[in-house]
């Protein structure tokens, strides 16, 4: 893709427009206007994306793709980072003020995710760096995902599913994997921005009551209150906040211990929202009913962590945003990003601080 600058154009009518012009009764073919070739610059991608976006950027870039499914080691990052001027990230990468000290040259960091607590926003702003994020493309991925948390903790879906697996439907049983309602609870949202927003459009299709505390703007049908009362009132509690110095371990024993002893809690925002070790025992101590997280502290969870060996606890590996299409258009996005920044151009999606 060019800049969109053509050298020498000027507003032509009919023949002339179109590339002919006429010169004593001769026509001739107008050689085409030279486009201005904005220069390249070196970019630096720490994965391989699906769709085609990275081919969009490799047309106009000299780009360097990390091949492997492990994302680069710090060190690697930071070796990489030092010699371009395009940065296309994924929120597994640390990208602090001691790396970015060492890029010189960095003009542009686009991170593949809507959350960017992976990068030091003060950092890049106080070095003129650009940072970009690809929000909306994901929100009813991640509100679908979040539902499907929701519903197969309430229903048991994990024990329901093992239990065939191993033989032990007998019969039909009335009282075995009695799940609970979800049609009519009341559902507390943490954080009711674009994901929030969109799970509870799901929720009241589920004619559920819907409670939120923190950012975002309700309807008549959402209902804000303080986080006390979301504790207290919720039978459900869903997390969509961005994992600040303010929402780290938000959810410590102390709230767990306000919940319902009939609560489930479901996270598809960010792992360290919740105290892990404090969840534990809540759940081990029927504090809560269940919990499910499509996000941990730390990414992977290693196997043997006693978290999931907890009952009533469902992980997911973060999958939120995890259908082709939104995926897809994350890498739209995030493409557009570096080379809107590349170019000197607004980004489409640019998040910052003051500096
Ligand atoms: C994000 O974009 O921040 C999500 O966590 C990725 O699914």
């Amino acid at each position: 893709m060019f800049g969109g600058h053509m050298v020498g154009a000027r507003r032509l009518g009919g023949a002339q427009a179109r590339g002919r012009a006429c010169s004593g009764g001769r026509s001739y073919t107008r050689p085409k206007p030279a486009r201005m070739r904005l220069p390249m610059a070196r970019c630096f991608v720490t994965r391989v994306l699906p769709g085609p976006a990275l081919d969009r950027l490799r047309d106009r870039h000299e780009v360097d793709v990390w091949p492997d499914r492990l994302p680069p080691p710090y060190q690697e990052l930071a070796a990489r980072a030092a010699g371009v001027e395009g940065l296309l990230t994924t929120l597994t990468d640390r990208v602090d003020a001691a790396l970015l000290e060492h890029c010189p040259d960095l003009r542009v960091i686009s991170n593949y995710a809507v959350g960017y607590d992976n990068i030091d926003l003060h950092a890049a702003a106080g070095r003129g760096i650009v940072v970009g994020n690809t929000p909306d493309v994901l929100t009813e991925a991640t509100a679908d995902l979040t539902f499907a948390l929701l519903l197969a903790t309430a229903r048991k879906l994990p024990e329901a599913i093992e239990s065939v697996r191993e033989g032990d439907w007998l019969t039909w049983e009335p009282g075995r994997y009695l799940g609970q309602a979800v049609a009519g609870a009341t559902l507390g949202i943490v954080g009711l921005g674009r994901i929030g927003t969109a799970v509870a459009q799901r929720a009241l299709g589920f004619e559920m009551t819907v409670l939120y505390t923190g950012g975002g703007q309700g309807s008549e049908a959402v209902r804000r209150g303080s986080f006390d009362t979301l504790l207290e009132e919720s039978d459900f509690v869903t997390l969509h906040c961005p994992l600040t110095a303010a929402t780290y371990h938000l959810f410590d024993a102390d709230a767990l211990r306000r919940m319902r002893s009939s609560a489930i809690l479901i996270n598809t925002a960010r792992g360290p929202i919740i105290d892990q070790e404090a969840l534990r025992d809540a759940l081990l101590a029927g504090e809560i009913a269940g919990a499910a997280l499509d996000v941990t502290e730390p990414e992977p969870l290693p196997p043997d962590d006693p978290l999931l060996s907890t009952p009533n606890l469902i992980v997911v590996p973060h999958i939120g945003s995890a259908t082709r299409v939104a995926r897809e258009d994350m890498a739209d996005l995030a493409v557009e990003n570096l080379l809107a920044g590349l170019d000197g151009r607004p980004l489409p999606h640019q998040v910052g601080v003051a500096v």
